[in-house]
């Protein structure tokens, strides 16, 4: 594929503006970037979901299709700029759900050929950390990131921009979904994340303890303290069928004081054992308002430096994906319409 207009003259130069599409779950996003500022960020969240307790990935593929033209439009008028003022389309390449990036992908190569301009793959996760380089203090390295989402929990080493080493990550449930079962088993609405946060404020997050994994490594597990939850509910229910109305505050504060304990022990122990003094936090969960005091205060503890994204670029954004593609653009990674999204 050979890309005319703008291409080679703007290639490995700082000057560039950048339109990235992020589809790759039930957020359909999009954001302008230029040399490295972003100028809009826009979301529309996907409410169809909540009826189901759950993302239906075909009802996300469609619901896709039917946001990208109107977030496309705001997101331009936002920045001020046409899609002639563009060098170059980022979007998300993987990993997500395969009909969402579909959607997102096919519809970033149309505007690249059309527009005649490169397109720029990027992986999601990746995405999620490298957003802590939109804003200052842009992290310093060895930069040591938990990164937790809605399907992923991993700590990442970055020795510098392109190197990344997964030291540990979860061997079942992700931490996101782990918040989200926990939510649903309180018949709270998805994503109940959010929600088991809100109600936390209020509650003790010492009243219910619930089993913690014995996990060798950096690695994670939440499945054991998902069933611990369960059945811990079940039992109380046959006592109280109102236990969970009548607890529902500190229920959630200790969930959540459990979820992040263990997020946090493991992801200390690596920062120590790998002499990083550089972390920070990166994906949905990253807007927990506990696990973000947790970072600041084991930071202030050891002396180290903490990173904690601004909320618009912890949940599932594009302008994660412009600032990651911004980056790729100056390496000269760019990908081909032969390039294809996949799942994982
Ligand atoms: O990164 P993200 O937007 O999507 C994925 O890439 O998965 O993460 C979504 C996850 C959901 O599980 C949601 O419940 C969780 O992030 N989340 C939270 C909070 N805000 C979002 N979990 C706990 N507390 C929050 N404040
Ligand atoms: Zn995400």
């Amino acid at each position: 594929m050979h890309f005319g207009r703008n291409f080679a003259q703007d290639m490995n130069t700082e000057q560039c503006t950048i339109l990235a599409i992020e589809s790759s779950c039930d957020d359909t996003s999009m954001a302008v970037i230029k040399d490295g500022k972003i100028l809009s960020n826009v979301v529309a969240n996907q409410s169809i979901h909540e009826n189901y307790g759950g993302v239906v990935p075909e009802l996300a593929s469609r619901a896709h299709m039917q946001n990208l033209i109107p977030v496309l439009t705001e997101c331009l008028k936002k920045a001020h700029i046409t899609l002639k003022d563009i060098n170059a389309i980022a979007c998300t390449q993987s990993p997500g759900l395969l009909g969402s990036l579909i959607v997102g992908f096919n519809f970033a190569k149309g505007l690249s050929q059309s527009l005649n301009i490169p397109i720029i793959g990027v992986h999601h996760m990746k995405a999620h950390i490298i957003a802590h380089w939109i804003d200052e203090p842009k992290p310093k390295f060895p930069f040591l990131c938990l990164t937790i989402s809605g399907g992923h929990t991993q700590i990442v080493l970055m020795k510098d921009i392109n190197s990344m080493t997964i030291l540990g990550e979860t061997i079942d449930d992700a931490a996101g979904e782990a918040y989200d079962k926990a939510a649903k088993m309180l018949q709270l609405p998805y994503p109940g994340g959010p929600l088991i946060d809100r109600y936390a404020v209020n509650g003790d997050p010492k009243k219910y303890t619930f089993s913690m994994p014995q996990i060798e490594g950096y690695n994670y597990s939440f499945s054991g303290v998902k069933t611990s939850i369960l059945y811990f509910l079940q039992k109380e229910i046959q006592k109280d069928p109102n236990f969970i109305e009548n607890n529902v505050a500190d229920l959630c504060a200790s969930i959540q004081y459990c979820i992040n304990e263990i997020l946090m022990k493991k992801f200390i122990k690596a920062a120590k054992e790998n002499g990083v003094k550089h972390i920070g936090i990166a994906g949905g969960v990253s807007a927990n308002s506990d696990i973000r005091k947790r970072i600041q205060n084991a930071a202030d503890k050891y002396g180290w430096q903490a990173y904690i994204p601004e909320f618009q670029y912890c949940t599932d954004n594009a302008g994660m994906i412009a600032i990651t593609g911004y980056y790729n653009y100056l390496n000269g990674q760019t990908s081909t319409l032969k390039d294809v999204p996949s799942a994982r």
